[in-house]
């Protein structure tokens, strides 16, 4: 019994560290979509014939069609996380294109926090040039990727994809916690780690 206790006490003072999805988060899209039964998960999973389910977990929104993007190299096709974000980030896709719509009945300017945009382009430039660089490998003169402690006492590289940096490596869709960074909104980032005195970035640059 005793140890039942200790487990929901631990259980208590950890649930504030994994911060769900709250009621007014950015990514509590159920009234702004109107889902059935006012579902927060819907647009992003579904438990059951998931349309695109090869490309994320139970996976119900249409992945990005924004591909190729301008990278920092040229032509930029997105892989793993970052082409599910950039289902609803790339100006180009419409929010409500999820359980097998495609309609782009609301393409441009659905979402306000437009990660395609760039400063003098169109909201729909599809410019990831003017971004932290996503799907390129870890490498360079970076943090030893398998022992550097990241956030959850994980490796660096756990938060890596097929060993790419994503949208995932340094946001999760999940934890909108505004001490670990504020978005233009005011509301949080959805950072793995806070961005106080930009401890995110000196996880793997090393200055
Ligand atoms: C189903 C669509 C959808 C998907 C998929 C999605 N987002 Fe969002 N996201 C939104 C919407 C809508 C907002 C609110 C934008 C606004 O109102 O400014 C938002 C807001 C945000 C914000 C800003 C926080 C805020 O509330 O202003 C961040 C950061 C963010 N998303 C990151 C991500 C990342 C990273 C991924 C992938 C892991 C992702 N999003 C996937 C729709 C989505
Ligand atoms: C705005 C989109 C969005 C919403 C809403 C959302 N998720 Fe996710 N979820 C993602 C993305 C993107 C991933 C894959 C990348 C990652 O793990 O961060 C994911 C991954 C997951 C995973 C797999 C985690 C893992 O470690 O493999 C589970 C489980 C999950 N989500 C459950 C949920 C549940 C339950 C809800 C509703 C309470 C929910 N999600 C709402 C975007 C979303
Ligand atoms: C190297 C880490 C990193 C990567 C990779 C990354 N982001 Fe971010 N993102 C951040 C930080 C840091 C912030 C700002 C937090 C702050 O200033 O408090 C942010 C902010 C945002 C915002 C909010 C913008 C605003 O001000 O309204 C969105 C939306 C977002 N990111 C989406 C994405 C998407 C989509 C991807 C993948 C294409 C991505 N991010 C990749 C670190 C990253
Ligand atoms: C998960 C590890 C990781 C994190 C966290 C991270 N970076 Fe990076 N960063 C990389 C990788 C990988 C590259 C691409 C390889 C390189 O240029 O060394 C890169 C490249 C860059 C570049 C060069 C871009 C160019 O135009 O060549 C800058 C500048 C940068 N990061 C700044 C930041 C800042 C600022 C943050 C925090 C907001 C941050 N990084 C967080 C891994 C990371």
């Amino acid at each position: 019994m005793k140890k039942y206790l200790v487990l929901a006490l631990a259980l208590a003072f950890v649930a504030p560290a994994m911060a769900a999805i709250e009621p007014g988060d950015g990514h509590d899209l159920a009234s702004r979509l109107n889902t059935p039964m006012n579902q927060v998960c819907v647009p992003c999973h579904t438990p059951h014939a998931a349309p695109y389910y090869t490309d994320g977990p139970l996976w119900n929104h249409q992945p990005t069609t924004g591909d190729p993007f301008t990278g920092h190299d040229g032509p930029l096709t997105l892989s793993g996380s970052s082409r599910l974000c950039m289902g609803c980030h790339d100006g180009v896709t419409a929010l409500s294109n999820y359980g097998g719509v495609e309609s782009n009945s609301d393409a441009l300017g659905a979402v306000p926090s437009n990660i395609g945009w760039a400063p003098g382009a169109a909201s729909n430039a599809r410019i990831l040039a003017d971004d932290h660089p996503v799907s390129v490998p870890y490498e360079g003169h970076l943090a030893d990727e398998t022992t550097t402690i990241f956030a959850r006492n994980q490796p660096i590289e756990n938060f890596l994809e097929d060993g790419n940096v994503e949208c995932a490596t340094c946001h999760s869709a999940h934890s909108a916690s505004p001490e670990r960074g504020l978005a233009s909104s005011g509301r949080g980032a959805y950072l793995i780690v806070t961005i106080e005195n930009s401890e995110l970035c000196r996880k793997c640059h090393l200055f």
